[in-house]
Protein backbone atom coordinates (compact mmCIF):
# COMPACT_ATOMS: atom_id res chain seq x y z
CA UNK A 1 0.00 0.00 0.00
CA UNK A 2 3.04 2.66 0.97
CA UNK A 3 4.85 1.36 -2.43
CA UNK A 4 1.72 1.79 -4.30
CA UNK A 5 1.21 5.33 -2.96
CA UNK A 6 4.75 6.43 -2.89
CA UNK A 7 4.64 5.44 -7.10
CA UNK A 8 0.98 7.64 -7.05
CA UNK A 9 2.95 10.62 -5.86
CA UNK A 10 5.89 10.19 -7.97
CA UNK A 11 6.39 13.68 -10.13
CA UNK A 12 4.45 15.24 -7.56
CA UNK A 13 7.85 15.21 -5.28
CA UNK A 14 10.53 17.12 -6.19
CA UNK A 15 13.43 16.66 -3.57
CA UNK A 16 16.80 17.79 -3.31
CA UNK A 17 18.28 15.34 -0.88
CA UNK A 18 16.00 12.44 -1.74
CA UNK A 19 18.27 10.10 0.22
CA UNK A 20 18.12 11.85 3.59
CA UNK A 21 14.70 12.33 3.75
CA UNK A 22 13.85 8.46 3.06
CA UNK A 23 16.04 8.24 5.95
CA UNK A 24 14.65 10.26 7.82
CA UNK A 25 11.41 9.09 7.15
CA UNK A 26 12.06 5.20 7.63
CA UNK A 27 13.95 5.64 10.75
CA UNK A 28 10.75 7.00 12.53
CA UNK A 29 9.81 3.90 14.54
CA UNK A 30 8.55 5.47 17.76
CA UNK A 31 5.69 7.93 17.71
CA UNK A 32 4.17 10.32 20.06
CA UNK A 33 0.99 11.29 19.87
CA UNK A 34 0.11 14.06 21.78
CA UNK A 35 -3.62 14.14 23.30
CA UNK A 36 -5.89 11.48 23.27
CA UNK A 37 -8.87 12.80 22.22
CA UNK A 38 -10.84 12.09 19.15
CA UNK A 39 -7.81 12.31 16.95
CA UNK A 40 -5.21 11.63 18.78
CA UNK A 41 -7.45 8.03 19.78
CA UNK A 42 -7.54 7.25 15.99
CA UNK A 43 -3.78 8.35 14.75
CA UNK A 44 -2.91 6.07 17.97
CA UNK A 45 -5.07 3.27 16.48
CA UNK A 46 -3.15 3.91 12.96
CA UNK A 47 0.01 4.33 13.94
CA UNK A 48 0.12 1.06 15.92
CA UNK A 49 -2.06 -0.78 13.53
CA UNK A 50 0.76 0.12 11.02
CA UNK A 51 3.44 -1.24 13.67
CA UNK A 52 4.53 1.83 14.79
CA UNK A 53 5.47 2.06 18.73
CA UNK A 54 2.80 4.81 20.31
CA UNK A 55 3.32 7.16 23.59
CA UNK A 56 -0.08 7.96 24.07
CA UNK A 57 -0.10 11.30 26.16
CA UNK A 58 -3.16 13.00 28.31
CA UNK A 59 -3.20 15.51 30.73
CA UNK A 60 -5.40 12.98 33.03
CA UNK A 61 -5.10 9.33 33.19
CA UNK A 62 -8.75 8.87 32.66
CA UNK A 63 -8.75 9.76 29.18
CA UNK A 64 -5.73 7.19 28.74
CA UNK A 65 -7.85 4.88 29.61
CA UNK A 66 -10.83 5.83 27.58
CA UNK A 67 -8.49 6.38 25.00
CA UNK A 68 -7.12 3.01 25.28
CA UNK A 69 -10.83 1.09 25.29
CA UNK A 70 -11.84 3.24 22.07
CA UNK A 71 -8.21 2.05 20.14
CA UNK A 72 -9.12 -1.46 21.01
CA UNK A 73 -12.85 -0.72 19.46
CA UNK A 74 -11.41 0.53 16.43
CA UNK A 75 -8.88 -2.50 15.79
CA UNK A 76 -11.30 -4.70 16.31
CA UNK A 77 -13.13 -3.23 13.41
CA UNK A 78 -10.14 -2.92 11.20
CA UNK A 79 -9.31 -6.60 12.02
CA UNK A 80 -12.79 -7.41 11.00
CA UNK A 81 -12.82 -5.98 7.84
CA UNK A 82 -9.31 -7.54 6.99
CA UNK A 83 -7.05 -4.30 7.19
CA UNK A 84 -5.02 -5.82 10.37
CA UNK A 85 -3.70 -9.12 10.69
CA UNK A 86 -2.62 -9.19 13.68
CA UNK A 87 -3.98 -9.82 17.01
CA UNK A 88 -5.20 -6.99 18.63
CA UNK A 89 -3.38 -7.63 21.94
CA UNK A 90 0.07 -7.23 19.85
CA UNK A 91 -1.00 -3.90 18.48
CA UNK A 92 -2.30 -2.81 22.24
CA UNK A 93 1.24 -3.73 23.75
CA UNK A 94 3.05 -0.83 21.64
CA UNK A 95 0.67 1.64 23.00
CA UNK A 96 2.56 2.96 26.27
CA UNK A 97 -0.12 5.54 28.08
CA UNK A 98 1.24 8.53 29.70
CA UNK A 99 0.52 11.57 31.87
CA UNK A 100 4.23 12.75 31.71
CA UNK A 101 4.67 14.82 28.52
CA UNK A 102 8.77 14.73 28.55
CA UNK A 103 8.28 10.75 29.19
CA UNK A 104 5.96 10.58 25.90
CA UNK A 105 8.37 13.34 23.90
CA UNK A 106 11.87 12.35 25.08
CA UNK A 107 12.39 9.09 22.90
CA UNK A 108 9.79 9.41 20.21
CA UNK A 109 11.31 9.96 16.66
CA UNK A 110 7.96 11.83 15.46
CA UNK A 111 5.05 14.02 17.41
CA UNK A 112 1.62 14.26 16.49
CA UNK A 113 0.00 16.93 18.78
CA UNK A 114 -3.37 16.40 19.25
CA UNK A 115 -4.56 18.56 21.88
CA UNK A 116 -7.59 21.12 22.08
CA UNK A 117 -7.79 23.30 19.22
CA UNK A 118 -6.49 26.83 21.08
CA UNK A 119 -3.53 28.56 20.20
CA UNK A 120 -2.48 29.36 23.66
CA UNK A 121 -2.37 25.81 24.53
CA UNK A 122 -0.55 24.56 21.51
CA UNK A 123 2.08 27.22 21.62
CA UNK A 124 2.59 26.36 25.49
CA UNK A 125 2.77 22.80 24.86
CA UNK A 126 5.15 23.31 21.32
CA UNK A 127 7.21 25.14 23.70
CA UNK A 128 8.01 22.58 26.19
CA UNK A 129 7.50 20.14 23.62
CA UNK A 130 10.96 21.64 21.42
CA UNK A 131 12.94 21.90 24.40
CA UNK A 132 12.25 17.91 25.16
CA UNK A 133 12.67 16.27 22.01
CA UNK A 134 16.14 15.96 20.37
CA UNK A 135 16.35 18.73 17.66
CA UNK A 136 15.89 16.02 14.79
CA UNK A 137 12.21 15.19 15.36
CA UNK A 138 9.30 16.71 13.47
CA UNK A 139 6.76 18.23 15.26
CA UNK A 140 3.01 18.00 13.28
CA UNK A 141 0.45 19.20 14.71
CA UNK A 142 -2.95 18.08 13.87
CA UNK A 143 -4.97 21.87 14.17
CA UNK A 144 -7.80 22.60 11.84
CA UNK A 145 -6.69 25.78 10.85
CA UNK A 146 -4.51 27.10 13.17
CA UNK A 147 -0.97 29.01 11.49
CA UNK A 148 1.90 27.11 11.79
CA UNK A 149 3.85 30.61 11.33
CA UNK A 150 2.44 31.80 14.71
CA UNK A 151 2.48 28.67 17.12
CA UNK A 152 6.92 27.83 15.98
CA UNK A 153 7.50 31.32 17.31
CA UNK A 154 7.75 30.27 20.69
CA UNK A 155 10.26 26.70 19.54
CA UNK A 156 14.31 27.91 18.97
CA UNK A 157 14.11 25.05 16.53
CA UNK A 158 10.32 26.15 14.27
CA UNK A 159 12.01 24.21 11.46
CA UNK A 160 10.80 21.29 12.53
CA UNK A 161 7.54 21.98 13.32
CA UNK A 162 4.60 21.68 10.85
CA UNK A 163 0.56 21.36 10.70
CA UNK A 164 -0.34 17.89 9.62
CA UNK A 165 -3.96 18.13 9.53
CA UNK A 166 -6.12 15.17 9.13
CA UNK A 167 -9.59 14.34 8.48
CA UNK A 168 -11.61 13.10 11.10
CA UNK A 169 -11.06 9.89 11.59
CA UNK A 170 -7.69 9.61 10.57
CA UNK A 171 -7.34 5.68 10.79
CA UNK A 172 -9.87 5.61 8.32
CA UNK A 173 -10.32 9.01 6.53
CA UNK A 174 -6.68 9.15 4.34
CA UNK A 175 -6.37 13.06 3.99
CA UNK A 176 -3.57 14.67 5.57
CA UNK A 177 -2.70 18.26 5.02
CA UNK A 178 0.75 19.46 5.23
CA UNK A 179 0.91 23.47 5.97
CA UNK A 180 4.23 24.69 6.69
CA UNK A 181 4.79 28.02 8.77
CA UNK A 182 7.23 30.33 7.47
CA UNK A 183 10.13 28.87 8.92
CA UNK A 184 9.52 25.00 8.54
CA UNK A 185 12.23 23.71 6.41
CA UNK A 186 11.70 22.04 3.12
CA UNK A 187 13.54 18.89 4.90
CA UNK A 188 10.25 18.77 8.03
CA UNK A 189 7.85 19.29 4.90
CA UNK A 190 9.17 16.19 2.77
CA UNK A 191 10.06 14.10 5.81
CA UNK A 192 6.75 14.08 6.95
CA UNK A 193 5.49 13.90 3.14
CA UNK A 194 7.08 10.23 3.27
CA UNK A 195 5.91 9.28 6.91
CA UNK A 196 2.18 9.66 6.27
CA UNK A 197 2.59 7.89 2.99
CA UNK A 198 4.41 5.19 4.83
CA UNK A 199 1.24 5.39 6.98
CA UNK A 200 -0.94 4.84 4.18
CA UNK A 201 -2.55 7.97 4.01
CA UNK A 202 -2.46 11.01 1.17
CA UNK A 203 -0.52 13.65 2.25
CA UNK A 204 -1.24 17.39 0.16
CA UNK A 205 0.98 19.59 0.64
CA UNK A 206 -0.48 23.17 0.52
CA UNK A 207 1.54 26.09 -0.80
CA UNK A 208 0.83 28.83 1.39
CA UNK A 209 -0.93 29.20 4.44
CA UNK A 210 -3.89 30.15 4.96
CA UNK A 211 -6.73 30.02 8.40
CA UNK A 212 -8.71 26.67 7.93
CA UNK A 213 -6.27 25.38 4.93
CA UNK A 214 -7.95 23.97 2.10
CA UNK A 215 -10.77 21.09 3.15
CA UNK A 216 -12.17 22.59 5.95
CA UNK A 217 -12.38 26.18 4.17
CA UNK A 218 -14.45 24.53 1.65
CA UNK A 219 -16.30 22.76 4.41
CA UNK A 220 -17.24 26.17 6.01
CA UNK A 221 -18.19 27.38 3.06
CA UNK A 222 -20.61 24.53 2.72
CA UNK A 223 -21.51 24.54 6.60
CA UNK A 224 -22.70 28.23 6.16
CA UNK A 225 -24.84 27.41 3.62
CA UNK A 226 -26.68 24.78 4.97
CA UNK A 227 -26.64 26.12 8.43
CA UNK A 228 -28.45 29.14 6.09
CA UNK A 229 -30.96 27.15 4.21
CA UNK A 230 -31.79 25.65 7.69
CA UNK A 231 -32.09 29.08 9.11
CA UNK A 232 -34.14 30.24 6.34
CA UNK A 233 -36.98 27.66 6.38
CA UNK A 234 -35.76 26.38 3.03
CA UNK A 235 -35.54 23.16 4.11
CA UNK A 236 -35.07 20.80 7.46
CA UNK A 237 -31.59 19.81 9.10
CA UNK A 238 -32.73 16.02 7.52
CA UNK A 239 -32.82 17.17 3.87
CA UNK A 240 -29.89 19.62 4.02
CA UNK A 241 -27.83 16.84 4.77
CA UNK A 242 -29.77 14.42 2.44
CA UNK A 243 -29.17 16.90 -0.33
CA UNK A 244 -25.68 15.92 0.18
CA UNK A 245 -25.45 12.97 0.69
CA UNK A 246 -28.02 11.41 -2.21
CA UNK A 247 -26.30 13.66 -4.63
CA UNK A 248 -23.07 15.65 -4.88
CA UNK A 249 -21.71 13.48 -2.07
CA UNK A 250 -21.35 10.88 -4.16
CA UNK A 251 -19.41 12.33 -6.84
CA UNK A 252 -17.01 14.04 -4.25
CA UNK A 253 -15.52 10.56 -3.45
CA UNK A 254 -14.20 10.40 -6.99
CA UNK A 255 -13.95 13.94 -8.06
CA UNK A 256 -13.71 17.87 -6.85
CA UNK A 257 -15.62 20.59 -7.89
CA UNK A 258 -13.42 21.66 -10.75
CA UNK A 259 -13.19 18.28 -12.35
CA UNK A 260 -17.10 17.43 -11.53
CA UNK A 261 -17.77 20.65 -13.41
CA UNK A 262 -15.25 20.28 -16.61
CA UNK A 263 -17.23 16.48 -16.92
CA UNK A 264 -20.40 18.55 -16.56
CA UNK A 265 -19.58 21.40 -19.25
CA UNK A 266 -19.67 18.48 -22.01
CA UNK A 267 -17.22 18.61 -24.81
CA UNK A 268 -16.47 21.81 -24.03
CA UNK A 269 -15.39 21.35 -20.71
CA UNK A 270 -14.97 23.55 -17.86
CA UNK A 271 -14.69 26.80 -20.40
CA UNK A 272 -18.06 25.76 -21.59
CA UNK A 273 -19.52 25.04 -18.42
CA UNK A 274 -18.24 28.45 -17.08
CA UNK A 275 -20.14 30.26 -20.25
CA UNK A 276 -22.94 27.91 -19.84
CA UNK A 277 -23.72 28.03 -15.94
CA UNK A 278 -21.53 30.58 -14.53
CA UNK A 279 -23.96 33.37 -14.59
CA UNK A 280 -26.53 31.30 -12.86
CA UNK A 281 -23.95 30.22 -10.22
CA UNK A 282 -23.50 34.58 -9.94
CA UNK A 283 -27.24 34.77 -9.15
CA UNK A 284 -26.97 31.52 -6.59
CA UNK A 285 -23.97 33.61 -4.90
CA UNK A 286 -25.23 36.92 -4.79
CA UNK A 287 -28.23 35.34 -2.51
CA UNK A 288 -26.16 33.87 -0.25
CA UNK A 289 -25.40 35.02 3.36
CA UNK A 290 -21.91 36.23 4.76
CA UNK A 291 -22.52 36.35 7.73
CA UNK A 292 -19.31 34.97 9.80
CA UNK A 293 -20.79 34.00 13.51
CA UNK A 294 -23.66 31.39 13.38
CA UNK A 295 -27.12 33.17 14.08
CA UNK A 296 -28.22 32.07 17.54
CA UNK A 297 -31.64 31.21 15.70
CA UNK A 298 -29.84 29.12 13.56
CA UNK A 299 -28.16 26.68 16.48
CA UNK A 300 -31.60 26.05 18.17
CA UNK A 301 -33.16 25.36 14.79
CA UNK A 302 -30.03 22.97 14.00
CA UNK A 303 -29.79 21.19 17.39
CA UNK A 304 -33.38 20.48 17.03
CA UNK A 305 -33.35 19.27 13.68
CA UNK A 306 -30.42 16.73 14.47
CA UNK A 307 -32.41 15.67 17.07
CA UNK A 308 -34.78 14.52 14.44
CA UNK A 309 -32.34 13.03 12.07
CA UNK A 310 -30.79 10.61 14.58
CA UNK A 311 -34.12 9.23 15.67
CA UNK A 312 -33.51 6.98 18.89
CA UNK A 313 -29.56 5.96 17.41
CA UNK A 314 -26.58 6.78 20.14
CA UNK A 315 -23.50 8.85 19.57
CA UNK A 316 -21.86 5.06 19.74
CA UNK A 317 -24.37 3.50 17.36
CA UNK A 318 -23.95 6.27 14.91
CA UNK A 319 -19.83 6.00 15.07
CA UNK A 320 -19.94 2.44 14.20
CA UNK A 321 -22.58 2.92 11.33
CA UNK A 322 -20.49 6.01 10.17
CA UNK A 323 -16.59 3.43 10.64
CA UNK A 324 -18.42 0.74 8.76
CA UNK A 325 -19.59 2.33 5.99
CA UNK A 326 -16.73 4.43 5.51
CA UNK A 327 -14.68 0.96 5.23
CA UNK A 328 -17.38 -0.17 2.30
CA UNK A 329 -16.63 2.44 0.37
CA UNK A 330 -12.93 3.20 0.99
CA UNK A 331 -12.67 -0.72 -0.16
CA UNK A 332 -14.55 0.03 -3.46
CA UNK A 333 -13.15 3.23 -4.17
CA UNK A 334 -9.36 1.33 -3.73
CA UNK A 335 -10.95 -1.80 -5.63
CA UNK A 336 -9.67 -4.04 -3.01
N1 LIG B 1 -12.50 16.50 15.87
C1 LIG B 1 -12.27 16.67 14.59
O1 LIG B 1 -13.12 16.43 13.73
C2 LIG B 1 -10.91 17.14 14.12
C3 LIG B 1 -10.52 16.87 12.80
C4 LIG B 1 -9.22 17.23 12.39
C5 LIG B 1 -8.36 17.88 13.27
N2 LIG B 1 -8.79 18.17 14.53
C6 LIG B 1 -7.84 18.85 15.41
O2 LIG B 1 -7.22 17.87 16.24
C7 LIG B 1 -6.92 18.45 17.52
C8 LIG B 1 -7.61 17.64 18.60
O3 LIG B 1 -9.01 17.70 18.40
P1 LIG B 1 -10.01 16.66 19.10
O4 LIG B 1 -11.28 16.77 18.37
O5 LIG B 1 -9.34 15.33 19.22
O6 LIG B 1 -10.15 17.30 20.54
P2 LIG B 1 -10.64 16.59 21.87
O7 LIG B 1 -11.18 17.65 22.73
O8 LIG B 1 -11.45 15.38 21.57
O9 LIG B 1 -9.27 16.04 22.50
C9 LIG B 1 -8.26 16.89 22.93
C10 LIG B 1 -7.49 16.15 24.03
O10 LIG B 1 -6.35 16.91 24.36
C11 LIG B 1 -6.16 16.83 25.77
N3 LIG B 1 -5.33 17.97 26.18
C12 LIG B 1 -5.69 19.25 26.33
N4 LIG B 1 -4.61 19.98 26.70
C13 LIG B 1 -3.56 19.13 26.74
C14 LIG B 1 -2.18 19.28 27.03
N5 LIG B 1 -1.67 20.46 27.34
N6 LIG B 1 -1.40 18.19 26.97
C15 LIG B 1 -1.92 16.99 26.66
N7 LIG B 1 -3.22 16.78 26.36
C16 LIG B 1 -4.02 17.85 26.41
C17 LIG B 1 -7.57 16.86 26.34
O11 LIG B 1 -7.58 16.33 27.66
C18 LIG B 1 -8.31 15.99 25.34
O12 LIG B 1 -8.32 14.63 25.71
C19 LIG B 1 -7.40 19.90 17.45
O13 LIG B 1 -6.35 20.73 17.08
C20 LIG B 1 -8.45 19.85 16.36
O14 LIG B 1 -8.65 21.09 15.70
C21 LIG B 1 -10.03 17.80 14.99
Amino acid sequence: MCQENEKKCEGILSVENESEVMEASEGIKKIAVVGAGTIGTSWATLFAAKGYKVNLHDIKKEYLEQAFQTVEKNLKLLKENGLVNENITSTLNRIFLTTDLSLAVKDADYVQESVCERFEVKKVLFAQMDSICSEDVILASSSSGLLMSDIQKFTRNPERCIIAHPFNPPHLIPLVELVPGKKTSKNTMEVAYRFYLRVGRIPLKVKKEVPGYIANRLCAALWREAIDLVCRDVASVRDVDLAICAGPGLRWVLMGPHLIYHLGGGKGGIEEFVKHLGPAFETWWSSMSSWTSIPPLAVKKIVEGIKEEIGENSLDELYKWRDEKLLSILKTISGA
